[in-house]
C-alpha cells in the first residue's frame, strides 16, 4: 500500500453501501491511494475461470489469448496440477544450484522420462518432474550430503557411509519434498531409487532409472546402445540391463554394491521367469 496506487474496479453484484463502509474504515493515507472505478457488469472471476478449465470449457475472451495459451500449455488448474509445482519454477532453482553440465543432464533426463512415459502410458507430467529433480541433491559435497542426510533423517547404512555420493538419490527425494514442494509419493520414490533401483519398482521409478542411463547428453559407455534400444521395447528388460551394467561398473571400481540394486535385479529376473 505504501508503494502503489490502487485502482479498485467493481464486480457485478457489489454492494455500494458495504463498499463505502469498508473504504471509510481505512486509514486516511491509504484511502487517498485508492481510485474506484465503476465498470459495466461483466462477470469474470478467477474462480469461474479455474472451474471452466477444470471442466474442460473454453476460456476464450475471458482472458487475453497469451494468458489462455499459458494456462493450457502448463496445464494450470488441471486436477493434478496443484500437487505438482510448475516446471519453470523448479528449473529456475535447479539452474542456480547445479553445474551447467549437471543441469543439461537434468533437462535430458526430464525429456527422456516424458518420452518414455508417453511410450508406456505413464503420467507425462509426473515423469518430467521426477526427471528434472532426480539429481537435485547431487550438487552438495560429500560432507554436506552426510550432514543433510542427518538433518533430513535419511538413514545411513554402511554402503552409504562408505560412498556418500550414493546418498544423493535418497536425500534428493527429501529435498524435492521439503524444498521443491513435491507431495506425490511416486515422484519422490522415483527420485529416491533412481540410482539403486529396488524390488517391485513402479513404472515411474523404472522410467526415471532408465532415462538417467540413456538421456541424449550421456557420455558413451559400453552397453549404452543396447539399453537405449531396450528402453522403448521392453522397460523391464532395459532395467535388468541397466542394473547389470551399474553393478558391473561399480565392481570394476571395487565399490561396494548397494543391496537394493542386487535385490531389484533378482526381483525382475524372477518375475520374468514366472512369465515364461
Ligand atoms: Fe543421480
Ligand atoms: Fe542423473
Amino acid at each position: 500500500m505504501s508503494m502503489c496506487e490502487f485502482v479498485a474496479v467493481t464486480r457485478p453484484g457489489y454492494n455500494s453501501s458495504e463498499l463505502k463502509k469498508t473504504v471509510n474504515s481505512l486509514n486516511e493515507s491509504y484511502r487517498g491511494r485508492i481510485t474506484f472505478l465503476e465498470i459495466p457488469a461483466l462477470s469474470i472471476s478467477s474462480t469461474d475461470i479455474r472451474h471452466r478449465v477444470l471442466s474442460g470449457q473454453t476460456i476464450k475472451y475471458l482472458v487475453p489469448s497469451p494468458v489462455e495459451e499459458y494456462i493450457l500449455k502448463f496445464g494450470l488448474y488441471s486436477p493434478d496440477f496443484n500437487s505438482i509445482p510448475e516446471a519453470d519454477a523448479i528449473n529456475a532453482r535447479l539452474h542456480s544450484v547445479l553445474t551447467p553440465k549437471r543441469y543439461k543432464h537434468t533437462q535430458g533426463v526430464a525429456e527422456e522420462s516424458a518420452k518414455l512415459a508417453k511410450r508406456y502410458g505413464a503420467d507425462i507430467k509426473k515423469a518430467y518432474t521426477a526427471g528434472l529433480l532426480h539429481d537435485c541433491a547431487k550438487c552438495f559435497t560429500d560432507g554436506e550430503k552426510l550432514k543433510l542426510c542427518r538433518a533430513y533423517g535419511v538413514e545411513l547404512d554402511d554402503v552409504l557411509k562408505a560412498q556418500p555420493d550414493l546418498t544423493h538419490s535418497f536425500l534428493g527425494a527429501r529435498i524435492a519434498e521439503a524444498e521443491y514442494g513435491i507431495r506425490d509419493k511416486d515422484i519422490l520414490n522415483a527420485v529416491a531409487y533412481h540410482t539403486t533401483g529396488r524390488e517391485n519398482m513402479s513404472l515411474l521409478e523404472k522410467i526415471v532409472f532408465i532415462a538417467d542411463l540413456i538421456e541424449p547428453n550421456r557420455d558413451y559407455y559400453k552397453g549404452l546402445d543396447k539399453i537405449r534400444k531396450l528402453a522403448y521395447n521392453n522397460i523391464d528388460d532395459a532395467v535388468i540391463s541397466g542394473l547389470e551394467r551399474t553393478i558391473e561398473y561399480n565392481r570394476e571400481r571395487k565399490r561396494v554394491i548397494h543391496p537394493l540394486g542386487i535385490k531389484a535385479l533378482e526381483y525382475l529376473k524372477e518375475e520374468k521367469n514366472e512369465q515364461h
